[in-house]
């Protein structure tokens, strides 16, 4: 017999009244919980920054199912209940919250630490050096299916352009399939192999470059493209092993989430899949879509993902105004002042690039636009304004768009030079800026020649002055080292991570513009606060506090009791993420 309705709802209710209590308990003593087989388990350390401003400080927390559970001073009376009873770990080392690195490329990564490094090479003969070390080590590269790959040259280091012909030369190199990528991977140079792979008249290619002096070989920015088609692409297989590489090598410099700004929707399918399956998969990934056509609206392409615990997550797009600096490919107002005859090129124009930030964003993503010169950065702000206006209306003043941007969260990817008019654009308009400051210390040495002193002074490289922007860092690795404590050094001091030095070989212990340097409290919160807001994880990500994600970075001293110059070269002691120990110094020895 059916119970009546009264009875049933009865039990409805009652029920629920049970679920309710059970739960708040567990809010005010989530430990007790631990023995149904959500293991509850507390760490003790020296001390504990959280970045909460609640508690800003503590010495232990507790985790459970991925998560923080508690947060309180060793001797205060908020030690929850029943801790003695928990599995208590103490260790002397002292905890921040989780590193994020706000812009880096983790297939790229990957694929470069499978790769030849050519970061840091002085000449063609240390080039052709490397290559051979490598191939000797990886034979299985250089052939037609699988193409020798590298990155990290500068041509400024060869004092002209290379050339196909600099490798075809070498007897031990002739013939070889090669593609090696400028060190800001606006370019490729490519062996004789390749471009015997190429129609005899190569015709120029709008937005991009195909460099012929002093002879064939390497490719800019769109020009890149049709040696893409080429490259025999790395299959699933390969990429995973590539992209699980990279997490290794992250984790072990503390960090447990990233953005990546460019994932292409095929790419975002693997990233997904190994999300879900592989527990090797170890750090929280906020993709940025990039179409296989660069700038376009592909929202066909586009699943919205999003994993439990951000394990990945895709609901913004890359787009791209401009080319680099080291190249003079960014796109500047004025010319610049070591190339007078030209002042860089936009890859998209004013007018396309507004119409596919508004297209976006009203299907709700979030648009990041890649800016570096002053051009650039002005039209991503005209670009963003005129979608802040499709999608909160016009009638309003600069208030009303700020509020309108902190739902909407739009970014410029880099953010480097910016006229004083359009910084004063982006402070009214929250857009957030997203920085590498190691960009700056690598380009102290040529910056100011491409700009002058003026332009160098009032719009390049800003990081204080961006402040209020909650702007995100990061490293755009591999152009970069991923390294956070680089970045944060780099920040405070405006000196070159590497070297510890600054740009003047006169006065070597004094940084680049310091006036545009950061606290280390600042440096910090744009390595955790700044780059969860960037990808609306400010509740769930770089804090730690009831709720969070369990993600934390063990150090051996207190970062703020250390002399800066040790920040550099720091190595953390632990990496956990989701309340899992995924990097420990002291095993991998
Ligand atoms: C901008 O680019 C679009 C797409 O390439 C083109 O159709 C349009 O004519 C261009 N507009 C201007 C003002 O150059
Ligand atoms: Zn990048």
């Amino acid at each position: 017999m059916a119970p009546s309705p009264l009875v049933r709802w009865g039990s409805l209710i009652s029920a629920i009244v049970a679920v309710v209590l059970a739960y708040s308990y567990q809010q005010q003593h989530p430990f007790l919980f631990s023995d149904v087989g959500h293991a509850l388990s507390v760490y003790c350390y020296s001390s504990v920054r959280t970045h909460d401003g609640q508690q800003p400080s503590a010495d232990c927390f507790s985790v459970q199912d991925g998560a923080f559970a508690g947060v309180w001073a060793r001797d205060s009376d908020q030690a929850p209940l029943g801790v003695k009873e928990a599995h208590v770990t103490v260790s002397d080392g002292h905890v921040i919250p989780g590193l994020w690195d706000g812009h880096g490329h983790l297939l790229q990564y990957g694929e470069f630490l499978h790769s030849v490094d050519l970061f840091g090479s002085q000449s063609l003969d240390e080039v052709r050096h490397r290559i051979k070390a490598y191939l000797a080590a990886n034979p299985e590269a250089g052939t037609e299916k699988h193409w020798l790959r590298g990155v990290g040259w500068d041509q400024s280091a060869f004092g002209r352009m290379p050339t196909a012909d600099d490798i075809e030369q070498d007897d031990q190199l002739k013939g070889i399939f090669m593609m090696l990528d400028r060190i800001d991977v606006h370019c490729a140079w490519v062996s004789q192999s390749v471009l015997n792979l190429l129609p005899d008249e190569i015709p120029n290619v709008p937005g991009g470059e195909i460099i012929r002096d002093p002879g064939p070989g390497v490719f800019c920015d769109n020009a890149m493209d049709m040696i893409m088609d080429l490259w025999p692409k790395p299959g699933a297989q390969q990429k995973t092993q590539a992209v699980l590489s990279a997490m290794r090598e992250l984790n072990k410099v503390g960090l447990v989430g990233m953005h990546d700004a460019g994932v292409t929707a095929e790419n975002a399918r693997l990233y997904s899949e190994l999300a879900s399956s592989s527990p090797d998969w170890t750090v929280r990934v906020y993709g940025m879509l990039e179409c296989a056509k660069r700038n376009t609206f592909c929202p066909e392409d586009a699943p919205v993902m999003s994993h439990q615990d951000a394990k990945f997550t895709l609901r913004s797009v890359k787009l791209f105004a401009d080319g680099a600096l080291g190249s003079w490919g960014s796109a500047m107002l004025e010319p610049y002042t070591d190339h007078p005859w030209t002042s860089g090129s936009l890859l998209i124009n004013a007018s396309a690039l507004t119409q596919v930030t508004k297209s976006w964003a009203s299907k709700g993503f979030q648009v990041n636009i890649h800016a570096i010169g002053d051009l650039a950065n002005r039209n991503a702000i005209d670009a963003f304004q005129a979608a802040l206006e499709q999608q909160c209306g016009r009638d309003g003043d600069h208030h009303h768009l700020a509020e309108c941007q902190s739902r909407h969260r739009f970014r410029i990817e880099h953010s480097q030079i910016i006229h004083p008019d359009d910084q004063k654009r982006i402070h009214a308009m929250g857009i957030i800026p997203s920085i590498q400051p190691t960009h700056a210390t690598s380009d102290m040495k040529y910056a100011e020649q491409r700009l002058g002193p003026e332009r160098t002074r009032s719009e390049a490289y800003r990081m204080k002055s961006l402040l209020d922007t909650n702007p995100v860092l990061g490293s755009d690795f591999p152009v970069e080292p991923p390294n956070p404590f680089q970045g944060i050094y780099a920040a405070v001091t405006r000196k070159s991570p590497h070297t510890g030095l600054g740009p003047d070989p006169e006065t070597p212990s004094k940084g680049w513009h310091t006036e545009e340097a950061l606290s280390l409290d600042e440096a910090l919160l744009g390595f955790t606060r700044n780059v969860a807001y960037g990808a609306f994880l400010e509740h769930s990500a770089g804090i730690i506090r009831r709720g969070s994600f369990a993600d934390w970075v063990v150090l051996d001293e207190p970062l703020e009791d250390m002399n800066v110059e040790k920040i550099r070269t720091l190595k953390v002691r632990e990496t956990w993420v989701g309340g899992r120990r995924v990097y420990s110094r002291d095993e991998e020895a």
